[in-house]
């Protein structure tokens, strides 16, 4: 079996715009407007201290007028960040290691396929193409998209059921890997990844939310929680950026902790209607407020996606 030949690439046609590459809880896609919308009106260094899907910065490459000169892109997610360095240096060993996994999975019939994927998921892989290629499969074919590991930091999701999913999606990772290559790519915790921003950069801080309820919490992303402590951590940074005049973005959930920390202290606070894409349980799927926080800075205002 080939894959069809749509996927395969045409070095001599134009490249689409770059878009996420990875499902990833917490993705940013449909608060782009919003988003877009409270970016400053030009951006020098664009940092995302938790990168996840990365929707937001692949909008504003997107956008001319609003592509940053350089970005620095960082996430605690190790496998994460090994796979957007390894689309960013070394694509075409990437398309040789995962064009065997998805053509052999693409032709097994479903019981199969989940054989399949629980091999390769319960493998350990070394290299970072190995990682790569594994965690770009398991993040097409795994339910819902999802990424969670256990206490173990081991990936726990169960095998999904797509019919035709888009395993190697060759042309959207040409674009990626171009996109990245003016990106530092980092691996540290976010307190450490904006040291060095100055008042024309443009800081999006989207952590894993503060959980609206005990049972609504959904930090798994690491092998770490995110809790309490990160919050207050978070809220000093943040301030502390305020403080040196640098344009900071912040979305959270609508916690009464959360918005009363940062109406306190002078932010503009605002809630976003929002639905969420990935949730274990169909019906928790639904419409929940996002909050937006931003510090006070000259914005660029309603912009389209399209432009
Ligand atoms: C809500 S997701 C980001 C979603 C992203 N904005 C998108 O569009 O897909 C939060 C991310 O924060 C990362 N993370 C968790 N704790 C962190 C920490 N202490 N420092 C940096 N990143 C962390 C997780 O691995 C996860 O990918």
């Amino acid at each position: 079996m080939t894959l069809p030949t749509e996927q395969k690439v045409n070095l001599s046609a134009e490249l689409p715009h770059a878009r996420p590459f990875l499902k990833w809880a917490g993705g940013k896609s449909q608060l782009l407007p919003a988003l877009l919308e409270r970016a400053p009106e030009s951006i020098d260094t664009y940092y995302e201290p938790f990168l996840g899907g990365g929707a937001l910065f692949f909008a504003l490459m997107a956008n001319p007028a609003l592509t940053p000169r350089r970005a620095v892109l960082n996430d605690l997610n190790h496998e994460l960040l090994t796979t957007y360095t390894v689309v960013r240096d070394q694509l075409d060993e990437l398309f040789e290691r995962l064009e065997p996994l998805a053509v052999s999975y693409l032709e097994c019939d479903e019981e199969a396929r989940a054989t399949y994927y629980y091999s390769i998921r319960d493998e350990q892989w070394d290299t970072p193409i190995k990682i790569a290629a594994r965690l770009i499969f398991l993040n097409k074919t795994c339910f819902n998209g999802l990424y969670r590991v256990n206490q173990k930091g081991r990936f726990n999701v169960p095998h999904g059921r797509y019919k035709k999913p888009n395993i190697l999606d060759r042309l959207n990772l040409q674009a990626v890997s171009q996109a990245l290559q003016n990106t530092e790519l980092t691996t540290v915790d976010f307190g450490d990844c904006c040291l060095e921003a100055e008042p024309g950069d443009f800081v999006y801080l989207d952590p894993p939310f503060h959980p609206l309820s005990d049972t609504s919490s959904f930090t798994a992303y690491t092998d770490s929680d995110f809790g309490h402590e990160d919050q207050l951590r978070l809220k000093w940074l943040i301030d502390e950026m305020r403080e040196r005049d640098i344009p900071v973005m912040l979305s959270n959930s609508p916690h009464e902790w959360v918005v009363g920390a940062y109406e306190a202290s002078r932010y503009l606070v605002e809630r976003i209607p929002a639905r969420r894409a990935i949730n274990s349980k169909a019906d928790r799927r639904g419409a929940i407020d996002e909050l937006l926080v931003t510090s006070v800075y000259p914005r660029r205002g309603a912009i389209s996606l399209d432009s």
